[in-house]
């Protein structure tokens, strides 16, 4: 189907085939570039008037088990320095975010065998007891249907896991062979059965991928349907063997952000910390094309830079107060406000 310019508003992002996803992915026509960004944000504001979402960001391990050849905190950097938080350190990273208005823990770490079920309900149960009326996502990895449901049972109440691509052969460039994107799939699916609301989701411009995979990663979210959706470029990590691939772009992110929206109006949309990292305006221009969700780092200013997944990560030295009247203040510029609130997915 040739692509009306001004017409991006009447296709049917519900159905609309892989062909005619691929050709709006690949033109280098600037008013459809424009339109599809456009709609997108009617589309957001539509459903989300001018609210963004904030989710509190705990980065509570980076001892990770797994070696993905793109990530800083893969076990074969012996130049990562590694923490833990202690049970203790997180609560107070959460009292802390609940004065300054978070109402959502994401507690995100590597696999770290450390937190066990036993360790992770205690830690769950604990902010629960604290904080009733805040929600607790979880961004902890592959783990098995039991532990997942461990974790449900204790109140975690959302999980994050990107499924990175679903493409197998590119999934295996990524990934080192102990990982299968079969297992990944399977996690997610074991996810939503046990009720959790789900976020998956993948990198843009990741190391090999090419624009059929990222054809068969929109077609994959929209059969999956999650409640959240995080993508943001990839950026290479200096210790890592993806040291020196190129970027993923702005506006290839602000794009699928935008395509995504469309398919999916009602999902939560991250504009994520790599997309502010690439372009100093990256997280407000996620936002203008149609995300509707910002997770600032609560974690602690001593452990942050240890936390790196990629390289010139931002926000690495402020303190969680600076970052969220920073935030706050971008979102309002551009017509926007943070609101106080769960921020639970509406069917
Ligand atoms: N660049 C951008 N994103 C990355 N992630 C991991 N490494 C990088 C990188 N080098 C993303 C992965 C993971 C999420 C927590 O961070 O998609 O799922
Ligand atoms: Fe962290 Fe602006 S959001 S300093």
């Amino acid at each position: 189907m040739p692509i009306n310019k001004n017409a991006n508003m009447r296709l049917n992002f519900a159905t609309l085939s892989a062909v005619d996803l691929k050709e709006l992915l690949l033109t280098s026509d600037a008013t459809i570039h424009t339109n599809l960004l456009q709609a997108a944000r009617l589309k957001a504001l539509k459903h989300f008037q001018n609210k963004i979402y904030i989710r509190g960001l705990i980065e509570f391990t980076n001892y990770c088990k797994n070696d993905c050849y793109y990530c800083g905190i893969r076990c074969s950097n012996t130049k990562a320095e590694r923490y833990r938080l202690t049970k203790e350190e997180i609560l107070a990273c959460c009292r802390n975010g609940y004065e300054l208005g978070f109402r959502t823990f994401v507690l995100q770490g590597g696999e770290d065998a450390y937190f066990s079920d036993k360790a992770m309900i205690a830690i769950i149960s604990a902010i629960k007891t604290a904080h009733p009326d805040c929600a607790i996502t979880l961004s902890i990895g592959e783990r098995s249907l039991s532990s997942y449901k461990a974790m449900f049972a204790a109140g975690a109440d959302r999980y994050l896991l990107r499924h990175e691509t679903v493409t197998p052969s590119h999934y295996a460039l990524l990934h080192p062979p102990t990982l299968s994107l079969a297992n990944r799939l399977n996690c997610l699916e074991n996810l939503k059965k046990i009720g959790y609301q789900v976020g998956t989701g993948f990198m843009v411009g990741s190391p090999f991928q090419t624009i059929d995979n990222l054809i068969e990663d929109l077609l994959f979210i929209r059969r999956f349907n999650p409640q959240m959706i995080g993508i943001g470029p990839f950026i290479p990590h200096h210790d890592t063997p993806f040291r020196d691939k190129n970027s993923g772009t702005l506006q290839q992110t602000l794009r699928l952000i935008a395509m995504l929206r469309l398919m999916l109006p009602k999902a939560l949309i991250p504009a994520t910390t790599a997309l502010g990292t690439i372009d100093p305006c990256g997280r407000e221009q996620g936002i203008l094309a149609g995300a509707n969700v910002v997770m600032p780092n609560l974690s602690p200013v001593m452990v942050r830079s240890k936390y790196s997944l990629y390289d010139n990560k931002i926000c690495t030295g402020e303190e969680a107060a600076e970052c969220i009247n920073c935030l706050k203040e971008r979102i309002r510029k551009i017509g926007y406000e943070i609101v106080v609130d769960r921020g639970d997915y509406r069917a």
